[in-house]
Protein backbone atom coordinates (compact mmCIF):
# COMPACT_ATOMS: atom_id res chain seq x y z
CA UNK A 1 0.00 0.00 0.00
CA UNK A 2 1.40 3.50 -0.68
CA UNK A 3 2.42 5.34 2.29
CA UNK A 4 0.47 8.30 3.50
CA UNK A 5 0.39 10.67 6.24
CA UNK A 6 -2.61 12.57 8.49
CA UNK A 7 -2.10 15.85 10.51
CA UNK A 8 -4.55 18.35 11.31
CA UNK A 9 -3.86 19.85 14.47
CA UNK A 10 -6.73 22.65 14.64
CA UNK A 11 -9.43 22.61 17.39
CA UNK A 12 -12.71 22.97 15.70
CA UNK A 13 -15.58 24.24 17.30
CA UNK A 14 -19.30 24.01 15.24
CA UNK A 15 -22.88 25.04 16.38
CA UNK A 16 -25.04 27.88 16.84
CA UNK A 17 -23.85 30.49 19.14
CA UNK A 18 -20.33 28.75 19.91
CA UNK A 19 -18.70 32.33 18.91
CA UNK A 20 -19.51 32.97 22.03
CA UNK A 21 -16.70 31.00 23.10
CA UNK A 22 -13.79 33.14 20.77
CA UNK A 23 -12.63 35.20 24.65
CA UNK A 24 -11.43 31.95 26.13
CA UNK A 25 -9.24 30.71 23.47
CA UNK A 26 -8.37 34.02 22.15
CA UNK A 27 -6.63 35.07 25.48
CA UNK A 28 -5.17 31.70 25.91
CA UNK A 29 -3.14 32.77 22.80
CA UNK A 30 -2.41 36.03 23.47
CA UNK A 31 -2.63 39.54 25.18
CA UNK A 32 -3.26 41.40 21.62
CA UNK A 33 -4.96 40.69 18.14
CA UNK A 34 -4.98 41.86 14.90
CA UNK A 35 -8.30 41.34 13.82
CA UNK A 36 -8.15 40.83 9.90
CA UNK A 37 -11.41 41.42 7.51
CA UNK A 38 -13.53 43.43 5.25
CA UNK A 39 -14.94 46.54 5.57
CA UNK A 40 -18.28 45.05 5.25
CA UNK A 41 -17.84 41.73 7.19
CA UNK A 42 -16.27 44.44 9.73
CA UNK A 43 -19.54 46.69 9.89
CA UNK A 44 -21.62 43.11 10.30
CA UNK A 45 -19.69 41.14 12.85
CA UNK A 46 -16.99 43.64 13.98
CA UNK A 47 -18.43 45.13 17.08
CA UNK A 48 -19.81 41.63 18.42
CA UNK A 49 -16.52 40.17 18.12
CA UNK A 50 -14.28 43.59 19.78
CA UNK A 51 -16.80 42.75 22.54
CA UNK A 52 -16.11 39.24 22.92
CA UNK A 53 -12.32 40.36 22.97
CA UNK A 54 -12.73 42.87 25.18
CA UNK A 55 -14.42 41.12 27.37
CA UNK A 56 -11.90 38.59 27.50
CA UNK A 57 -9.31 41.30 28.40
CA UNK A 58 -7.49 40.50 24.96
CA UNK A 59 -6.87 44.05 23.30
CA UNK A 60 -7.15 44.12 19.67
CA UNK A 61 -6.00 46.47 16.32
CA UNK A 62 -8.67 46.29 13.29
CA UNK A 63 -6.98 45.40 9.45
CA UNK A 64 -9.37 45.72 6.93
CA UNK A 65 -7.47 46.25 4.01
CA UNK A 66 -8.94 42.31 2.83
CA UNK A 67 -8.65 42.41 -1.15
CA UNK A 68 -10.90 39.71 -2.63
CA UNK A 69 -7.84 37.69 -4.55
CA UNK A 70 -5.47 38.65 -1.50
CA UNK A 71 -2.35 40.85 -2.83
CA UNK A 72 1.09 39.89 -1.37
CA UNK A 73 1.47 43.71 -0.42
CA UNK A 74 -1.44 43.47 1.39
CA UNK A 75 0.04 40.90 3.71
CA UNK A 76 3.06 42.78 4.03
CA UNK A 77 1.01 45.94 5.34
CA UNK A 78 -0.79 43.58 7.72
CA UNK A 79 2.20 41.95 9.29
CA UNK A 80 3.67 45.55 9.57
CA UNK A 81 0.39 46.99 11.22
CA UNK A 82 0.72 43.87 13.21
CA UNK A 83 4.60 44.44 13.78
CA UNK A 84 4.03 48.13 14.99
CA UNK A 85 0.88 47.36 17.46
CA UNK A 86 2.63 45.04 18.91
CA UNK A 87 -0.15 42.20 18.12
CA UNK A 88 0.79 38.75 19.46
CA UNK A 89 -2.58 36.80 18.01
CA UNK A 90 -3.95 37.08 14.47
CA UNK A 91 -7.61 36.75 14.02
CA UNK A 92 -9.63 36.17 10.15
CA UNK A 93 -12.92 37.26 10.19
CA UNK A 94 -14.83 36.70 6.93
CA UNK A 95 -14.41 34.28 4.18
CA UNK A 96 -11.41 33.07 2.31
CA UNK A 97 -9.80 35.95 1.44
CA UNK A 98 -9.89 37.39 4.89
CA UNK A 99 -9.42 33.79 6.36
CA UNK A 100 -6.09 33.49 4.46
CA UNK A 101 -4.79 37.07 4.55
CA UNK A 102 -4.68 36.40 8.13
CA UNK A 103 -2.66 33.42 7.74
CA UNK A 104 -0.32 35.59 5.78
CA UNK A 105 0.17 38.11 7.85
CA UNK A 106 0.90 35.52 11.19
CA UNK A 107 3.59 33.93 9.14
CA UNK A 108 5.26 37.26 7.69
CA UNK A 109 5.06 39.04 10.66
CA UNK A 110 8.60 40.09 12.55
CA UNK A 111 9.98 38.44 8.97
CA UNK A 112 11.60 40.25 6.34
CA UNK A 113 10.06 40.59 2.53
CA UNK A 114 7.09 39.71 1.09
CA UNK A 115 5.17 36.74 1.06
CA UNK A 116 6.31 35.62 -2.26
CA UNK A 117 9.96 35.33 -1.10
CA UNK A 118 8.70 32.22 1.11
CA UNK A 119 6.28 30.62 -1.31
CA UNK A 120 9.11 30.56 -3.80
CA UNK A 121 11.39 29.10 -1.39
CA UNK A 122 13.60 32.19 -1.81
CA UNK A 123 13.57 32.63 1.77
CA UNK A 124 12.39 30.37 4.89
CA UNK A 125 10.57 30.75 7.84
CA UNK A 126 9.96 28.77 10.84
CA UNK A 127 7.29 30.86 13.30
CA UNK A 128 4.65 32.48 13.34
CA UNK A 129 1.55 33.68 15.47
CA UNK A 130 -1.11 31.81 16.59
CA UNK A 131 -3.85 32.33 14.17
CA UNK A 132 -7.49 31.38 15.00
CA UNK A 133 -9.84 31.71 12.04
CA UNK A 134 -14.03 32.47 12.07
CA UNK A 135 -15.64 31.76 9.15
CA UNK A 136 -18.65 34.24 8.09
CA UNK A 137 -19.00 32.21 4.90
CA UNK A 138 -19.61 28.26 3.56
CA UNK A 139 -16.89 28.02 1.01
CA UNK A 140 -13.15 28.00 1.04
CA UNK A 141 -12.76 25.90 3.94
CA UNK A 142 -9.32 27.64 4.64
CA UNK A 143 -10.34 26.91 8.32
CA UNK A 144 -9.10 23.31 8.13
CA UNK A 145 -6.01 23.31 6.70
CA UNK A 146 -2.62 24.92 5.91
CA UNK A 147 -3.05 27.02 2.81
CA UNK A 148 -3.35 30.80 2.18
CA UNK A 149 -3.50 31.53 -1.35
CA UNK A 150 -2.22 35.26 -3.02
CA UNK A 151 -1.84 37.26 -6.01
CA UNK A 152 1.46 38.70 -6.78
CA UNK A 153 1.54 42.34 -7.24
CA UNK A 154 4.04 42.44 -10.15
CA UNK A 155 2.94 39.18 -12.21
CA UNK A 156 -0.66 38.58 -10.96
CA UNK A 157 0.41 35.03 -10.80
CA UNK A 158 -1.97 33.66 -7.94
CA UNK A 159 -0.14 31.38 -5.52
CA UNK A 160 -0.53 29.36 -2.13
CA UNK A 161 1.38 29.48 0.89
CA UNK A 162 1.09 26.17 2.01
CA UNK A 163 2.74 25.62 5.60
CA UNK A 164 2.19 23.92 8.76
CA UNK A 165 2.81 27.00 10.63
CA UNK A 166 -0.22 28.79 9.35
CA UNK A 167 -2.66 25.97 10.81
CA UNK A 168 -5.38 27.92 12.85
CA UNK A 169 -5.04 27.23 16.36
CA UNK A 170 -8.69 27.07 16.59
CA UNK A 171 -11.87 27.65 14.20
CA UNK A 172 -14.93 28.97 14.82
CA UNK A 173 -17.63 27.41 12.22
CA UNK A 174 -20.65 29.32 13.54
CA UNK A 175 -24.28 28.90 11.75
CA UNK A 176 -25.17 32.06 12.91
CA UNK A 177 -23.00 33.70 10.51
CA UNK A 178 -24.69 32.36 7.61
CA UNK A 179 -28.36 33.46 8.10
CA UNK A 180 -27.89 36.97 6.77
CA UNK A 181 -25.78 36.14 3.36
CA UNK A 182 -26.61 37.55 -0.04
CA UNK A 183 -27.35 34.60 -2.08
CA UNK A 184 -24.43 34.89 -4.04
CA UNK A 185 -21.87 34.55 -1.36
CA UNK A 186 -24.13 31.42 -0.35
CA UNK A 187 -24.24 29.68 -4.05
CA UNK A 188 -20.34 30.90 -5.20
CA UNK A 189 -18.31 30.09 -1.87
CA UNK A 190 -21.20 27.13 -1.60
CA UNK A 191 -20.06 25.77 -5.35
CA UNK A 192 -16.45 25.92 -3.93
CA UNK A 193 -16.73 23.38 -1.02
CA UNK A 194 -18.27 21.00 -3.55
CA UNK A 195 -15.57 21.31 -6.40
CA UNK A 196 -12.88 20.99 -2.93
CA UNK A 197 -14.77 18.09 -2.15
CA UNK A 198 -15.03 16.48 -5.41
CA UNK A 199 -11.19 17.75 -6.71
CA UNK A 200 -9.67 15.73 -3.43
CA UNK A 201 -11.34 12.93 -4.07
CA UNK A 202 -10.00 12.75 -7.85
CA UNK A 203 -6.75 14.03 -6.72
CA UNK A 204 -3.58 11.34 -7.50
CA UNK A 205 -2.63 12.37 -3.59
CA UNK A 206 -5.80 11.22 -2.29
CA UNK A 207 -5.63 8.94 0.70
CA UNK A 208 -8.18 6.61 2.19
CA UNK A 209 -8.40 9.59 4.87
CA UNK A 210 -8.95 12.15 2.87
CA UNK A 211 -11.25 10.41 0.42
CA UNK A 212 -13.69 9.61 3.66
CA UNK A 213 -14.00 13.40 3.99
CA UNK A 214 -14.17 14.10 0.63
CA UNK A 215 -17.16 11.68 0.39
CA UNK A 216 -18.75 12.57 3.16
CA UNK A 217 -18.52 16.45 1.60
CA UNK A 218 -19.59 15.79 -1.72
CA UNK A 219 -22.48 14.54 -0.29
CA UNK A 220 -23.60 16.91 2.24
CA UNK A 221 -23.21 19.90 -0.44
CA UNK A 222 -25.31 18.28 -3.05
CA UNK A 223 -27.77 17.62 -0.56
CA UNK A 224 -28.09 21.03 1.47
CA UNK A 225 -26.68 23.70 -0.35
CA UNK A 226 -29.66 24.43 -2.58
CA UNK A 227 -31.86 23.81 0.48
CA UNK A 228 -30.12 27.13 1.98
CA UNK A 229 -29.76 28.78 -1.47
CA UNK A 230 -33.65 28.72 -1.67
CA UNK A 231 -33.96 28.86 2.45
CA UNK A 232 -31.31 30.45 3.96
CA UNK A 233 -33.33 29.91 6.81
CA UNK A 234 -32.46 26.56 6.98
CA UNK A 235 -30.73 26.24 10.04
CA UNK A 236 -30.63 22.38 9.63
CA UNK A 237 -29.23 22.44 6.61
CA UNK A 238 -27.17 25.23 7.37
CA UNK A 239 -25.09 23.01 9.96
CA UNK A 240 -24.49 20.63 7.49
CA UNK A 241 -22.89 22.80 4.34
CA UNK A 242 -20.87 24.56 6.82
CA UNK A 243 -19.45 20.93 8.01
CA UNK A 244 -19.23 20.06 4.33
CA UNK A 245 -17.34 22.88 3.86
CA UNK A 246 -14.79 22.64 6.82
CA UNK A 247 -14.57 18.49 5.48
CA UNK A 248 -13.74 19.59 2.10
CA UNK A 249 -11.08 22.28 3.89
CA UNK A 250 -9.46 19.40 5.39
CA UNK A 251 -9.71 17.32 2.49
CA UNK A 252 -8.03 19.97 0.12
CA UNK A 253 -5.60 19.74 2.59
CA UNK A 254 -4.45 16.33 2.06
CA UNK A 255 -4.96 16.13 -1.06
CA UNK A 256 -5.13 19.23 -3.07
CA UNK A 257 -7.63 20.47 -6.05
CA UNK A 258 -6.85 19.66 -9.64
CA UNK A 259 -7.49 21.31 -13.48
CA UNK A 260 -10.35 23.49 -12.37
CA UNK A 261 -8.34 25.16 -9.27
CA UNK A 262 -4.93 25.15 -11.52
CA UNK A 263 -7.15 26.39 -14.61
CA UNK A 264 -9.35 29.03 -12.39
CA UNK A 265 -6.14 30.55 -10.23
CA UNK A 266 -4.59 32.36 -13.48
CA UNK A 267 -8.23 34.06 -14.07
CA UNK A 268 -8.54 35.86 -10.88
CA UNK A 269 -5.26 36.47 -10.53
CA UNK A 270 -5.35 38.10 -13.94
CA UNK A 271 -9.01 39.68 -14.15
CA UNK A 272 -9.61 40.10 -10.38
CA UNK A 273 -12.25 37.19 -11.22
CA UNK A 274 -13.99 35.74 -7.70
CA UNK A 275 -12.69 32.55 -7.35
CA UNK A 276 -15.70 30.70 -7.24
CA UNK A 277 -16.79 32.42 -10.38
CA UNK A 278 -13.73 31.43 -12.23
CA UNK A 279 -14.28 27.08 -11.08
CA UNK A 280 -18.24 27.08 -12.11
CA UNK A 281 -17.12 28.52 -15.61
CA UNK A 282 -14.72 25.70 -16.26
CA UNK A 283 -16.30 22.81 -14.92
CA UNK A 284 -18.14 21.66 -17.43
CA UNK A 285 -15.33 21.46 -19.50
CA UNK A 286 -13.38 19.83 -17.22
CA UNK A 287 -15.55 17.27 -16.59
CA UNK A 288 -16.08 16.71 -20.38
CA UNK A 289 -12.14 16.45 -20.46
CA UNK A 290 -11.54 13.70 -17.13
CA UNK A 291 -14.74 11.88 -16.92
CA UNK A 292 -13.01 8.94 -18.53
CA UNK A 293 -9.94 8.81 -16.81
CA UNK A 294 -11.90 8.46 -13.82
CA UNK A 295 -14.79 7.09 -14.78
CA UNK A 296 -15.21 5.37 -11.51
CA UNK A 297 -15.03 8.57 -9.24
CA UNK A 298 -17.19 10.37 -11.88
CA UNK A 299 -20.02 7.42 -11.67
CA UNK A 300 -20.05 8.16 -7.44
CA UNK A 301 -20.66 11.86 -8.34
CA UNK A 302 -23.52 10.68 -10.69
CA UNK A 303 -25.20 8.78 -7.83
CA UNK A 304 -24.77 11.62 -5.48
CA UNK A 305 -26.08 14.18 -7.97
CA UNK A 306 -29.26 12.05 -8.21
CA UNK A 307 -28.48 10.32 -11.58
CA UNK A 308 -30.36 6.93 -11.69
CA UNK A 309 -26.67 4.87 -12.76
CA UNK A 310 -29.06 1.23 -12.57
CA UNK A 311 -27.63 -0.78 -15.50
CA UNK A 312 -25.32 1.69 -16.66
CA UNK A 313 -21.31 1.00 -17.11
CA UNK A 314 -19.25 3.46 -14.94
CA UNK A 315 -18.18 4.97 -18.24
CA UNK A 316 -21.86 5.76 -18.95
CA UNK A 317 -22.69 7.14 -15.76
CA UNK A 318 -19.41 9.31 -15.75
CA UNK A 319 -20.73 10.45 -18.75
CA UNK A 320 -24.22 11.34 -16.56
CA UNK A 321 -22.44 13.51 -13.99
CA UNK A 322 -21.78 15.79 -16.49
CA UNK A 323 -25.18 16.70 -17.68
CA UNK A 324 -26.28 16.59 -13.92
CA UNK A 325 -23.78 19.44 -12.72
CA UNK A 326 -24.45 21.64 -15.10
CA UNK A 327 -27.96 21.72 -14.07
CA UNK A 328 -27.05 21.16 -10.45
CA UNK A 329 -25.17 24.72 -11.21
CA UNK A 330 -28.34 26.41 -13.04
CA UNK A 331 -30.63 25.49 -9.90
CA UNK A 332 -28.41 27.83 -7.39
CA UNK A 333 -28.02 30.08 -10.34
CA UNK A 334 -23.98 29.52 -10.27
CA UNK A 335 -23.80 28.22 -14.23
CA UNK A 336 -21.55 30.82 -15.61
CA UNK A 337 -19.24 31.50 -18.82
CA UNK A 338 -15.95 33.23 -18.42
CA UNK A 339 -16.84 35.93 -20.97
CA UNK A 340 -19.21 37.00 -18.91
CA UNK A 341 -16.09 38.22 -16.68
CA UNK A 342 -14.48 39.45 -19.31
CA UNK A 343 -12.42 36.77 -20.87
CA UNK A 344 -11.65 36.67 -24.05
CA UNK A 345 -9.69 34.61 -26.65
CA UNK A 346 -6.96 37.07 -26.45
CA UNK A 347 -6.33 36.06 -22.50
CA UNK A 348 -5.67 32.20 -22.92
CA UNK A 349 -2.40 32.15 -24.19
CA UNK A 350 -1.63 33.98 -21.04
CA UNK A 351 -3.50 31.93 -19.22
CA UNK A 352 -3.00 28.51 -20.32
CA UNK A 353 0.95 29.66 -19.25
CA UNK A 354 0.05 30.35 -15.74
CA UNK A 355 -1.96 27.29 -15.59
CA UNK A 356 0.63 25.26 -16.79
CA UNK A 357 4.04 26.83 -14.86
CA UNK A 358 2.62 28.27 -11.47
CA UNK A 359 -0.04 25.23 -10.89
CA UNK A 360 2.13 22.98 -12.55
CA UNK A 361 1.50 20.99 -9.24
CA UNK A 362 -1.88 20.99 -8.98
CA UNK A 363 -2.49 20.73 -13.00
CA UNK A 364 -0.67 17.10 -12.03
CA UNK A 365 -2.99 16.01 -9.55
CA UNK A 366 -6.02 15.32 -12.09
CA UNK A 367 -6.41 11.76 -13.27
CA UNK A 368 -5.23 12.91 -16.63
CA UNK A 369 -3.01 15.93 -16.80
CA UNK A 370 -3.85 17.90 -20.12
CA UNK A 371 -1.18 19.69 -22.44
CA UNK A 372 -0.59 23.06 -22.92
CA UNK A 373 -2.75 22.90 -26.17
CA UNK A 374 -5.55 21.09 -24.10
CA UNK A 375 -5.58 23.72 -21.37
CA UNK A 376 -6.14 26.58 -23.90
CA UNK A 377 -9.20 24.42 -25.35
CA UNK A 378 -10.36 23.86 -21.60
CA UNK A 379 -10.47 27.55 -21.67
CA UNK A 380 -11.72 28.42 -25.07
CA UNK A 381 -14.50 25.87 -24.32
CA UNK A 382 -15.66 27.65 -20.93
CA UNK A 383 -15.48 30.99 -23.02
FE1 LIG B 1 -11.27 26.72 -3.97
Amino acid sequence: MKEYMFYNPVRYLFGSGVIGKLGDHAAALGKKALLVTTPGTMARFGSRIGDILTAADVEYQVFTDVQPNPLASGVRAGANLAEQTGCDLIVGLGGGSAMDTAKGIAFLTGKEGGVFDYITGKRTGTTALPIICITTTAGTGSEGNATAVFTNDETLDKKGLVNPLIYPKVSFIDSDFMATLPKDLIAGPGCDALFHAFESYLSKDRHPISEMYSLEAMRLSIENLPKVYHNPADTEAWDKVILANTLAGIAIGCAGTTVPHALGQPVSGLLNVAHSDSLVCLYPAFMKFTAQAAPERFAVLARLLGCDTAGKTAGEAAEMSIGAMTEFLKGIDAYKKLSQFGVTEAHIDRLAEGATTMMKVVLNKNPIVPTLEQVKELYRESL
